[in-house]
């Protein structure tokens, strides 16, 4: 598979310089900018708003934008980021009363809607919104916080995921979130993933582009059945 994605979280940059990690990033070979909404409500921490995603945008962000809703009620913010400048919204099924709903409105805006489901979470949720998403996104961490260590069982939730993405037919990526690194993405690959975020794992570091090229290198020893 050639078309895997690496895409940083924002969250582990330093918000500081926001703009310049971003482009330091994107630079260093990444694919995608993945922006972690937190609310203090669905999850016990706070980030940052549209405004944020509009900066990068008028900074000259080009690269695609993967908005990750760990919010409640998600409609309203689901507005605002579709107009400034969101490419995916992914949110919590259980963050919205009326799931097709959301994934419709998403779709209405123009952006591309996905589906989040926590690591103590059944797939449950996807029988009857596959049909409408663009990318289901496995949390390998509980949600709220980077640094986390990945979750094993992660392993075997990304095969059923893979499976039932691949029996549908549809052109649906498959994003994996928290604990990934060059010493794990590998496995989670093997696992099913397509879509890989990273957020300790690259902005810790010295070298952007040495984890990207070290990650795109292990990536490329997979063969998956
Ligand atoms: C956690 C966020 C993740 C987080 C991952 O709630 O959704 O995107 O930034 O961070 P790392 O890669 O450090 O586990
Ligand atoms: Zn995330």
């Amino acid at each position: 598979m050639s078309d895997y994605l690496i895409a940083p979280s924002i969250l582990a940059a330093n918000f500081a310089r926001l703009g310049d990690e971003v482009d330091a990033v994107l630079e260093a070979g990444a694919d995608m900018v993945h922006f972690d909404v937190m609310d203090n409500h669905y999850v016990p921490n706070l980030t940052v708003g549209p405004m944020v995603c509009q900066a990068l945008r008028d900074h000259g962000v080009t690269a695609p934008i993967d908005v990750h809703l760990m919010v409640q009620p998600v409609d309203t913010l689901i507005q605002m980021f579709a107009e400034a400048g969101a490419t995916y919204i992914t949110f919590h099924p259980d963050a919205s009363h009326h799931v097709h709903r959301s994934i419709q409105l998403i779709r209405d805006l123009g952006c591309k809607p996905g589906l989040v489901f926590n690591p103590g979470e059944s797939l449950g949720a996807l029988e009857y919104a596959l049909d409408n998403i663009d990318m289901v996104l496995l949390m390998s961490v509980n949600p709220g916080f980077g640094g986390q260590a990945f979750i094993p069982s992660t392993l075997d939730k990304l095969k059923a995921a893979r499976a039932l993405i691949d029996n549908s037919g549809r052109d649906v990526r498959l994003e994996v979130d928290g604990g990934v690194g060059v010493e794990n993405i590998a496995d989670v690959a093997a696992a099913g993933a397509d879509t890989f975020v990273a957020g300790s794992a690259i902005f810790k570091t010295g070298d952007y582009r040495e984890v990207v090229d070290q990650m795109r290198a292990n990536l490329a020893t997979v063969s998956r059945p």
